[in-house]
């Protein structure tokens, strides 16, 4: 994997980066916040033929993937995702968002935290694992504040894209780590963001941090502008 473009350094790396290298790339900014990380085909897909973004994800793509769950103190995944996706505990505490309260089935069972982020009208009361914020909807500011609270300031958004919408229309979005996977799969499939437009007529600004690259896919780091 190479750098193509680090705004943070004053020189590229001439060597293929190291593991060293990527964690620091990856590292979260002072006092943690919010990061998408999703997975994009070159025509703007969010999934494949299947409808599951596990069959547009390439191998380098994986391995940032699964670096950020690593390196970050929680996984914020809509339940709509985490049900396609098939969703398992690991050692990333797991925060799933559902307004109906519904914990996907995968998560039912094995090792690791999961925290369910529901609203009140889901009927579901407070309690350890169970985060009730908001009367008929989820409130997103406040579960990130939540989750700062408890100790998890570096949050991990794997989407999907009707939540990522959601938390940019919230205004909680620091970070956009975004895979371009050299695939062109056509159809009329979601991307990465659902939901009304963002922000003013040319959407909402970002800025790019670091380009990567390995195998013709491109691994990104874009700041959103507030
Ligand atoms: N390309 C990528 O990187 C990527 C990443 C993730 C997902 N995907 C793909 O995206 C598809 C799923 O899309 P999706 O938009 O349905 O995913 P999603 O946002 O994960 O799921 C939508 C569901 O999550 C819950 N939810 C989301 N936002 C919420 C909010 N603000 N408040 C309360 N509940 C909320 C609701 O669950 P309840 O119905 O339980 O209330 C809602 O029905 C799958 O095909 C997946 O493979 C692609």
């Amino acid at each position: 994997m190479r750098l193509l473009l680090d705004t943070r350094a004053r020189h590229l790396p001439t060597e293929p980066v190291t593991d060293d290298d990527l964690a620091r790339l990856y590292a979260w900014p002072e006092g943690g916040g919010v990061r998408a990380n999703f997975v994009s085909t070159l025509d703007g897909s969010g999934v494949g033929a299947d409808g599951r973004s596990g069959s547009i994800n390439t191998e380098p793509d994986g391995r940032i993937f699964h670096l950020q769950r690593q390196l970050s103190h929680c996984v914020l995944v809509g339940a709509g995702t985490a049900r396609a996706e098939g969703y398992r505990r690991g050692p990333t505490p797991i925060v799933v968002v559902s307004r109906s309260g519904r914990i996907p089935e995968s998560l039912a069972t094995g090792t690791g935290d999961v925290v369910l982020a529901t609203c009140a009208s889901s009927g579901r009361r407070d309690g350890d694992h169970v985060w009730v914020e908001g009367d008929e909807t989820v409130d997103l500011p406040a579960v990130v504040a939540r989750l700062r609270d408890a100790g998890m300031p570096g949050v991990l958004t794997e989407g999907g894209p009707r939540l990522f919408h959601d938390l940019l229309e919230a205004g909680v979005v620091d970070e956009l780590a975004l895979t371009l996977a050299p695939r062109i799969v056509g159809g009329d499939h979601t991307r990465v963001v659902a939901g009304n437009p963002l922000g003013g007529p040319s959407g909402l600004d970002a800025e790019v941090v670091h380009l990567l690259e390995e195998d013709g896919s491109i691994m990104g780091l874009w700041r959103v502008k507030p």
